[in-house]
């Protein structure tokens, strides 16, 4: 009956293998595609809040944190690694240097295939939508 079994299991093997795929591949951490953005060059806006590095692959986690410290416990100032204060505010700290929105966190989302829900409620700055 299983005079078949030396190519079935194989098969089989092959099978399973090709089928769970995606998910052992993608074992550890995802990787995103960094398009060039504009960064702000003002005198003022040098320098984001913290390191550029850690903002990229952060800045979900920090604004998470943002929020949940002036949503829940009304923590309205944020001090970052260097000392500096900020206010904590998506809308005027964040975007207040980030003003070109559509050529910085759409063009590097949009990249990525993410889709930040935030802009049903948070005003997004005007005349770049
Ligand atoms: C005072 C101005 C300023 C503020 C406020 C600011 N940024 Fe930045 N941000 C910059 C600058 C300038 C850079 C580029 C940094 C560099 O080249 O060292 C940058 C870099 C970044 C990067 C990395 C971009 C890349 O190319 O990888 C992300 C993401 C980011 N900012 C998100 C945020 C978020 C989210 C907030 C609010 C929590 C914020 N920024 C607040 C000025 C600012
Ligand atoms: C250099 C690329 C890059 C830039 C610039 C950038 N982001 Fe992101 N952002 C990402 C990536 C990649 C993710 C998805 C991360 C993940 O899912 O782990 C993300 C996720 C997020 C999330 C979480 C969304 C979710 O559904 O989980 C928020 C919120 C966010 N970004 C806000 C911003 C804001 C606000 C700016 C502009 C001030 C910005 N990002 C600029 C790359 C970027
Ligand atoms: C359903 C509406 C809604 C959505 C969607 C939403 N927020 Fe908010 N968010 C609020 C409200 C309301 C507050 C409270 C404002 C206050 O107390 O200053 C707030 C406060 C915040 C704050 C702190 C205060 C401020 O003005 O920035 C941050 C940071 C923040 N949200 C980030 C986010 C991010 C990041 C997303 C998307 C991943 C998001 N929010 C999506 C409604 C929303």
């Amino acid at each position: 009956m299983l005079y078949n079994a030396k190519y079935i299991i194989p098969g089989l093997v092959v099978a399973v293998a090709a089928f769970t795929a995606p998910f052992w591949l993608n074992i550890g951490t995802p990787s995103y595609t960094y398009p060039d953005v504009a960064v702000p060059t003002g005198e003022d806006s040098k320098q984001c809040v913290e390191p550029k590095e850690w903002m990229r692959t952060q800045h979900m986690t920090l604004l998470n944190t943002w929020r949940d410290e002036a949503v829940r416990f009304d923590k309205r100032t944020y001090v970052a690694t260097d000392g500096k204060k900020w206010d904590i505010s998506l809308q005027n700290t964040c975007l207040g240097c980030h003003a070109n929105k559509v050529d910085f966190c759409d063009k590097c989302h949009n990249s990525n295939n993410v889709q930040p829900y935030c802009w049903n409620c948070h005003v997004a700055p005007k005349g770049n939508e």
